[in-house]
């Protein structure tokens, strides 16, 4: 059908045409935001999940909610290999630019900025901080040089600034499991202290399901400091709305058994979802979709996956790294026994902890329980199968 109004819309972050069964996280991140509006406590969210399953989607979702509400919220990407003063620096000046104009006449803001003039001269250790400022540093505040005290000492300048101009400032941080473990405890130490401070500061931040256990190993208080939400795939229901809907909305049809098939293909993954729905429409002659467009849709959506959403994960790894993910996908789906995949490779698992410590700092393995290893990319044991015919 004509690919000019294919409502679909595969791609890391994209809107999708319907946000299907977020119903209730959304209903929850909108009332921490209704409280953080009115001045009261809320805990920070931290969205978890595997690729695909939408965080990104639902983090510009909740950065939406919070200025409808007239909140003022950042988006701070955490870029593997990145520092963490440097990618707050620049988002944090940018949100300090916009509270002194909002209101010029309190100090706060212009005084956030001296402290974030101090901040950055974190640069002797953190080489990577990019930001300048055109104010003097405040002298005593954020200049300790030690990254827990000076972001502690920055956020608390920030909620200051936010608390006079009664707005709240939100930091939207995505990819938060690549920020290293000393770099979260100080993440983790100045929320904490800005919250008891009961200052208007709040972090939504979404990553891969590691970050559990990181921010746990962190800081043991983590886990009552924020609220974890799991990013699943979606049930049948929602999976089949995110399907029909956005079809019925354009006024065309699909088959009952197109949509089940589509169901079973994706496995209720939203970027796969997305996928097989941009392709089943391209590749339909005419309304309503059926059976047989979503069997051609499959060929085509897993060749784009593989040259893709798979294939850009896959290029990042070494030899033996492929060679371990491998021996995983010879086992199937996941989770699997660490001992299980060292048998597979005739090795011992010491030995291979470290290939296996390195494709979780990746980002592309994770340990949903002690001893067991899991991909974050959903499906992709068949992928390795594709690329990798043989275990070898
Ligand atoms: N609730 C949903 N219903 C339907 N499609 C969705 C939903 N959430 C996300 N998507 C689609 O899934 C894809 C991946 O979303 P993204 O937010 O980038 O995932 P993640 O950040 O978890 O990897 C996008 O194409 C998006 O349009
Ligand atoms: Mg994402």
């Amino acid at each position: 059908m004509d690919p000019v109004r294919n409502p679909f819309a595969p791609g890391a972050g994209t809107r999708p045409p319907e946000l299907a069964g977020r119903d209730d996280l959304i209903e929850r991140a909108e009332i921490a935001l209704d409280r953080i509006a009115r001045g009261r406590q809320a805990r920070s969210f931290i969205l978890y999940g595997l690729r695909g399953t939408g965080k990104t989607v639902l983090l510009g979702k909740i950065r939406q909610d919070a200025e409808a509400r007239g909140l003022h919220a950042v988006r701070i990407e955490a870029p593997e290999g990145r520092s963490l003063p440097a990618m707050l620096a620049a988002p944090l000046r940018a949100l300090l630019l916009k509270l002194d104009r909002l209101e010029a006449t309190k100090k706060g803001a212009q005084r956030a900025l001296r402290a974030l003039a101090s901040f950055a001269k974190l640069k002797v250790s953190y080489s990577d901080i990019e930001v300048t400022l055109d104010v003097e540093p405040e002298k005593g505040v954020a200049d300790s040089g030690d990254l827990e005290v000076d972001l502690t000492e920055l956020l608390l300048a920030v909620g200051e600034a936010a608390k006079e101009r009664d707005t709240a400032a939100i930091l939207a941080i995505d990819e938060i499991q690549y920020v290293k473990e000393s770099e979260m405890a100080a993440l983790i130490a100045a929320l904490h202290a800005v919250a008891q401070a009961q200052l208007p500061v709040t972090m939504v931040a979404a990553g891969l399901p590691q970050l559990l256990g990181q921010m746990g190993r962190a800081k043991s208080y983590a886990e009552r400091l924020f609220e974890y939400v799991e990013v699943a795939r979606l049930d049948a229901g929602a999976a089949r709305n995110a399907i029909v809907l956005p079809i019925e909305r354009e006024d065309e049809e699909i088959e009952r058994d197109a949509v089940e098939a589509i169901l079973k293909a994706t496995q209720g993954y939203p970027y796969f979802l997305q996928e097989w729905g941009k392709h089943a429409w391209d590749l339909a002659f005419g309304s309503p979709i059926t059976l047989q467009d979503v069997e051609n849709a499959t060929v085509t959506a897993v060749a784009e996956l593989d040259a893709s959403f798979f294939r850009v994960r896959f290029d990042r790894l070494t030899p033996t790294e492929k060679r371990y993910v491998r021996a995983m996908a010879e086992l199937g789906a996941g989770p699997h026994r660490s001992g299980d995949i060292a048998e597979l490779l005739g090795k011992q698992v010491t030995q291979l902890a470290p290939i296996r410590n390195s494709l979780i700092k990746k980002g592309m393995l994770y340990s949903p329980a002690h001893g067991d290893t899991a991909f974050t990319v959903p499906m992709f044991d068949e992928f390795m199968r594709r690329i990798m015919p043989e275990l070898v």
